[in-house]
């Protein structure tokens, strides 16, 4: 799939690997080539996506983006970042750089970002503060390691993309275009044909579209994608057509939410999207860090859109105080059973989040205990398993890099 004919893969062409002609290390030419070919991202999941799944969709010509999630220790987050550089197949890598001649003009160009995004939950970094972020940004995330011929540290590669969902990210756009490299791209996941204008307005390089189907958090009161994301391409396109031909940007598009399979790809992207945010496909992959048993759980689930569904009762159990507004898609397990029969007893069953959870202090008060003795048992009858509605498509364990290519289908 080319970058000329793809809006993501156009935003990400500056990001490039080296490939070498000629027999001999010593005549060899190098040129370089785009790194991102597929327009597949790997969503931030928290607890199911780590630094193998990351390397493993960029390795395979995703932009996979790495979850900051609920971090309060910037100091982890920067290590972990970090770990993930040994497993890229990256030209950057002391073992690959033994070429000779560079024919492109691009100089450092493709070296100069990790093929990566970072992605933050934007209200969680409103309190925590913007330091982690600016580190990031400065290159902390890379790794400290010096290229193997020479005794010079190379200069640390900030991530390729920023991506902020749930809250106001304007702030950190501000910041990224005033403190990052040219180039840093910036991804805002948005929930509303409104979102998605402003998100324009706002000059963000990518927009996603989330629908209802999505597993994870997202808005509550949310469309399906088969109408929000037609609707958003509508909508930005008129816009950019009715501003002055420099002034609004038609932003590349992403659809999330219940894709898993070929057609479905094909399908979004006949409404305008360039591509997919997948979290639940990559989720029993090899390579996530989910508990086996999860993963498990996941495959002998079927009929996804009945089997899971959206709620805020994880949220008040873990106490994360998550803004309203939003919740999230799981897997129906025990705990959104009670919630369901408490609800519906009190005549609350429309009725979401703090108030299922006080019923559920009242007439299970012993929810909280087993919360803790699940959490240590990893116990999905009361954990999350977050889940989208194509779960029910997903049969079997593959790797991240079988997984696209099935996803790509003829496009490959
Ligand atoms: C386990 C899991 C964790 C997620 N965590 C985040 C997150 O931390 N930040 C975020 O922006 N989206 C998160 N999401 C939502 C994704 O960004 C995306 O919208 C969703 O996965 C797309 O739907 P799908 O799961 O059906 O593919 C998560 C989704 C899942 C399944």
């Amino acid at each position: 799939m080319s970058a000329s004919k793809n809006a993501f893969l156009a935003t990400f062409k500056h990001i490039t690997r080296r490939t070498s002609t000629g027999s001999s290390t010593t005549t060899a030419t190098t040129t370089r080539v785009p790194k991102i070919t597929k327009p597949i991202v790997s969503a931030p999941m928290n607890g199911w996506s780590g630094p193998k799944l990351v390397a493993a969709v960029a390795n395979h010509g995703g932009l996979p983006i790495y979850p900051i999630g609920y971090f309060t220790d910037p100091a982890k987050i920067l290590k972990e970042l970090q770990s993930v550089l040994p497993l890229l197949d990256d030209d950057d890598d002391p073992s690959t750089t033994t070429t000779t001649t560079t024919t492109t003009s691009d100089g450092d160009g493709g070296n100069r970002f990790l093929p990566m995004g970072v992605g933050f939950i934007t209200f969680w970094l409103d309190r925590q503060g913007p330091d982690l972020l600016l580190s990031i940004l400065n290159g902390k995330g890379d790794s400290p390691r010096t290229a193997a011929h020479t005794t010079t540290a190379r200069t640390p590669r900030p991530p390729a993309a920023f991506w902020f969902s749930f809250g106001d990210y304007r702030p950190y756009l501000k910041l990224i275009r005033e403190h990052g490299l040219p180039g840093t791209k910036v991804i805002v996941q948005v929930q509303t044909v409104q979102e998605a204008l402003e998100a324009q307005q706002a000059n963000v390089d990518v927009i996603v579209l989330q629908g209802t189907e999505s597993g994870g958090h997202g808005a509550q009161r949310v469309s399906p994608l088969i109408t929000l994301l037609p609707e958003a391409v509508q909508a930005l396109k008129a816009a950019a057509a009715a501003a002055s031909s420099t002034s609004l940007n038609m932003p590349a598009i992403l659809a999330a939410g219940g894709i898993v399979s070929a057609p479905q790809l094909a399908a979004v992207q006949a409404m305008g999207a360039s591509g997919v945010v997948i979290g639940t496909g990559f989720m029993p992959t090899h390579e996530s860090p989910g508990p086996d048993h999860a993963k498990e759980r996941l495959l002998q689930t079927e009929q996804g859109g009945e089997n899971t569904i959206r709620t805020r009762i994880f949220d008040e159990l873990r106490g994360f105080n998550w803004p309203s507004g939003y919740d999230g898609r799981v897997v129906r397990n025990l705990v959104t059973q009670r919630e369901e029969e408490d609800l519906r007893k009190h005549g609350l069953f429309e009725q979401q989040g703090e108030a299922s959870f006080k019923l559920l202090k009242e007439d299970r008060s012993g929810t909280l205990q087993d919360w803790e003795q699940a959490t240590k048992d990893q116990n999905y009858d009361i954990l999350p398993l977050w889940s989208g509605t194509g779960v029910g498509m997903l049969k079997k364990r593959g790797s991240a890099a079988e997984f696209m290519d099935q996803l790509m289908g003829d496009q490959q």
